[in-house]
């Protein structure tokens, strides 16, 4: 499969199977992070893999009851290892870095015929809380992941003219 294609086809999946994910998989999915680029190469990230039953609902509560979350037989959580480091252009490093392992993660959980959901809408002290994750560490997002259990969804995307301009800002 071609990077686009896999771009284009995935979607977020809020359904899974109860089917376990195969550990060359995940091993797979974990090597897509493990390879991303980040800010100095600094790597400063940390992924917990989740497969704990009740964990995983928990991690759902924290998420505002997204139940989904629970559903999926694996959820891994994406920590910032240093949450000081801010780049030249204002951005804190870590937001950025793992955000870019996350998003290859997902796209090579596609490729797998795995579906992911990024979730950024839960509750990081009580996410911290379940998973013991130290004060300093930042989460920055998490995903289920597993087999989906929906059909695909459609698309809805801007244009390349609404979001594209050249040579200066319009
Ligand atoms: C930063 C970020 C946070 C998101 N948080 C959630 C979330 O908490 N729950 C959820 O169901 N989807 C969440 N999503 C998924 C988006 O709703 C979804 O990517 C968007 O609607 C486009 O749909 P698609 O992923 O199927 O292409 C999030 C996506 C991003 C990028």
């Amino acid at each position: 499969m071609d990077v686009l294609t896999a771009i284009n086809q995935r979607r977020s999946v809020r359904a899974y199977k109860d089917t376990e994910v195969e550990e060359d998989k995940l091993n797979k999915i974990l090597e897509a992070a493990r390879l991303s680029p980040s800010s100095s190469n600094r790597q400063e990230w940390k992924f917990i893999v989740v497969k704990n039953k009740e964990t995983r609902k928990k991690l759902a509560n924290a998420a505002m009851g997204q139940y989904f979350i629970g559903e999926a037989p694996v959820v891994i959580v994406a920590c910032g290892t240093d949450a000081k480091s801010i780049m030249l252009c204002g951005q804190p490093a870590h937001t950025v870095d793992v955000s870019i392992a996350c998003s290859f993660m997902i796209l090579q959980a596609y490729e797998l015929g795995l579906g992911t959901c990024w979730i950024g809408a839960f509750k990081e002290d009580e996410v911290k809380k379940i998973l013991k994750i130290p004060e300093s560490v930042r989460v920055v997002a998490m995903t289920p992941l597993g087999y989906p259990n929906q059909p695909p969804l459609q698309k809805f995307r801007k244009g390349l003219d609404q979001i594209v301009c050249f040579e200066k800002y319009e």
